[in-house]
């Protein structure tokens, strides 16, 4: 969702500010902005639409300056537009946000009967009017963000900068927000998403919440300060160093983000399985060997949460151990049926997704444990866990998830290998080596699925099906055409269409079908169920099968052979291209979907 960037220092910060906001477009927004302290003024310069709108205004007004901030927004309260984008600022300050204040209206109300101004339909220009009030009281800086903040309720992080200093100030609740600074060019930042920042920031600080972070710069290097909301200084900050890469901004050969992430699955299997098989994740892993527990409760959203399905699977087909899965959105809101010694098992590629961490707020208040599935070392959700399970899917930037999910999956696999204490059966890394050969065949010959998809990317709606373990992937499938094709797009257990969706059937709508080696008999006759009723029907299912070749309009011949309780990810892959090829026959936004976010912070 909404990205930050602020910099001080001796260079312009218009080039880390925009380099910082180009590389967290990709999380989705709206509209942009940019604050730069010029002669102890604060100039605001906001453009709706693309990130390029702003560039060409920067470009056109060549401001330079020493600290600034700036914001890409994803609406929330009030309509895109450029006096609803951020930053939002006056004579005295000037402030970016993310998250929600949830109190915004009331408090309104009550600053504008006090004779304040607003000049935008934004919850976030709010804490700006607080501040200011404040700081016409108090003439205390850190005092009136203290008091903005213990005024509003909601989660968020704002940074703010003031026209008298080259300060840049910052706080959060349950909302990303880091600080860096690098000391050998005095340059100091904040962002957040360390994404960002690397390549300008070799130190980043992860403050946790409701503490102010002030950040100076001076001929001796970057100071940074913590403070409570009382004011005396605070230790509860952690230090790390920023070892990401500049390639991964880069899309290589590729077209897309999405492809390139799609390609990169051979090579990520391959290294998960040595990470937790044989190096430095074995020991994490054997820290649950032979675990029980009476429940699991997997919560997560979106694509996450088919991942859960799919571990849900494991836990209780391996280890015959139970598992509710739920979409984190419901589970926080249900009150739950939580008992000791139960687990929490949280899955988020970003680790800042609001209702998944909400779930694990609600599981720690209830005194459970909490794991994690993630991919952001330092996220929230990472910090928050009392065990993380790191899917090391390196920056995933295409916002139609791919590789995290595999990654996702195979990580709640390896778990469950190790709690049945058969990590070391040579089999197992056999089968992950097999996956890996299995994907790198489909990213090879992925024109086959392009043939198929310029067959159907017209037809007016799709209805993904599969049993057992590929209703998961069905799931899945629909979730990522509609999301980056815009097609209408539904995913059932197969045995399901006769209770209702077989209604929708006719010669204008898809049925793309997993038919997996088991179930197979049962599972075609599904599909026959769709012929009958003059709907196009793609199968995917084992190679070579005459039977599915004369039953399907448009056949996807796999090798299941060898694969067991891995087959899902690869099936999932064939479904990932045939996603991005109707998409690209479309030609929607493939790696920047309208409407979504990469990271939803906001519940
Ligand atoms: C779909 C997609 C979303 C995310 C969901 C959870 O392609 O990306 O459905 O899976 O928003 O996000 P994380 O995993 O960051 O918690």
């Amino acid at each position: 969702m909404c990205g930050i960037v602020g910099y001080s220092g001796p260079n312009n910060s218009v080039g880390p500010i925009i380099e910082g906001l180009s590389r967290l477009e990709y999380r989705g927004y709206d509209s942009a902005g940019i604050c730069l302290k010029i002669n102890n003024e604060l100039q605001i310069l906001k453009k709706e639409g693309k990130l390029d709108n702003l560039k060409s205004l920067i470009q056109e007004k060549k401001p330079f300056s020493h600290t600034g901030i700036g914001h890409t927004r994803w609406a929330t309260h009030g309509a895109v537009t450029a006096d609803n984008a951020h930053p939002h600022g006056n004579d005295l300050f000037a402030v970016v946000h993310n998250g929600i204040i949830e109190n915004a209206g009331v408090l309104k109300k009550e600053l504008q009967a006090e004779g304040f101004e607003f000049k935008s339909q934004t919850d976030s220009e709010v804490f700006l009017v607080l501040l200011t009030k404040f700081y016409l009281e108090t003439k205390n800086v850190l005092l009136s963000i203290s008091k903005s903040f213990s005024t509003i309720t909601g989660n968020s992080a704002f940074v703010i900068i003031e026209k008298n200093t080259d300060k840049l100030y910052c706080l959060k609740r349950s909302a990303p927000l880091v600080v860096g600074d690098n000391q050998q060019t005095r340059e100091a930042f904040v962002s957040s998403d360390p994404f960002a920042l690397v390549g300008f920031a070799p130190r980043i600080y992860f403050p946790e919440d409701s503490i102010i972070c002030e950040s100076s710069v001076s001929e001796n290097g970057v100071k940074i300060n913590f403070y409570e909301l009382d004011l005396t200084p605070s230790d509860r900050y952690k230090i790390q160093s920023n070892a990401m890469s500049v390639d991964t901004t880069n899309k290589g050969i590729y077209e897309h983000f999405m492809l390139k992430e799609i390609h990169e699955q051979p090579s990520l299997i391959e290294k998960i399985a040595a990470y937790y098989i044989k190096n430095e994740g074995r020991k994490i892993l054997d820290q649950i060997k032979n675990f029980k527990t009476s429940c699991w409760h997997l919560t997560a959203c979106g694509t996450a949460w088919h991942a859960g399905l799919v571990i849900k699977n494991y836990f209780e087909q391996i280890n015959r151990q139970r598992a509710s899965v739920e979409i984190a959105s419901e589970f926080r809101y249900k009150n739950p049926i939580i008992n000791e010694n139960e687990i929490g098992l949280f899955i988020s590629q970003s680790g800042e997704t609001a209702d998944t961490l909400a779930c694990q707020e609600l599981c720690r208040e209830k005194g459970i444990s909490s794991f994690a599935i993630v991919n952001v070392e330092g996220s929230t959700l990472f910090r928050n866990a009392d065990k993380n399970f790191l899917i090391h899917a390196g920056v995933e930037i295409g916002v139609a998830s791919t590789k995290a999910f595999t990654l996702q999956v195979l990580t709640g696999y390896l778990m469950s290998r190790a709690m049945s204490g058969t990590l070391d059966d040579p089999n197992l890394f056999v089968e992950l080596k097999l996956l890996s050969n299995r994907v790198s065949e489909l990213c090879a010959d992925s024109e086959k699925i392009k043939k198929i998809a310029e067959k159907i990317y017209t037809q007016k709606g799709f209805i993904f099906t599969g049993r057992g373990k590929y209703f998961p992937i069905a799931l899945e499938g629909a979730l990522k055409l509609k999301e980056i094709a815009y097609v209408h797009a539904e995913g059932y257990a197969a045995g399901e269409l006769k209770h209702g969706p077989i209604a929708l059937i006719d010669e204008e709508i898809v049925n793309i079908a997993v038919v997996g080696p088991e179930l197979f008999e049962k599972t075609i006759s599904n599909v026959e169920e769709v012929k009958a009723r003059r709907g196009k029907v793609v199968v995917i299912g084992p190679e070579k099968s005459e039977e599915l070749e004369h039953l399907s309009d448009f056949y996807l011949g796999l090798n299941f052979h060898g694969l067991n309780d891995l087959s899902p990810l690869y099936v999932n892959v064939a479904l990932q291209f045939l996603s991005y090829h109707i998409a690209y026959l479309k030609g929607t936004d493939i790696d920047k979907p309208r409407n979504l976010a990469k990271s939803v912070t906001v519940e």
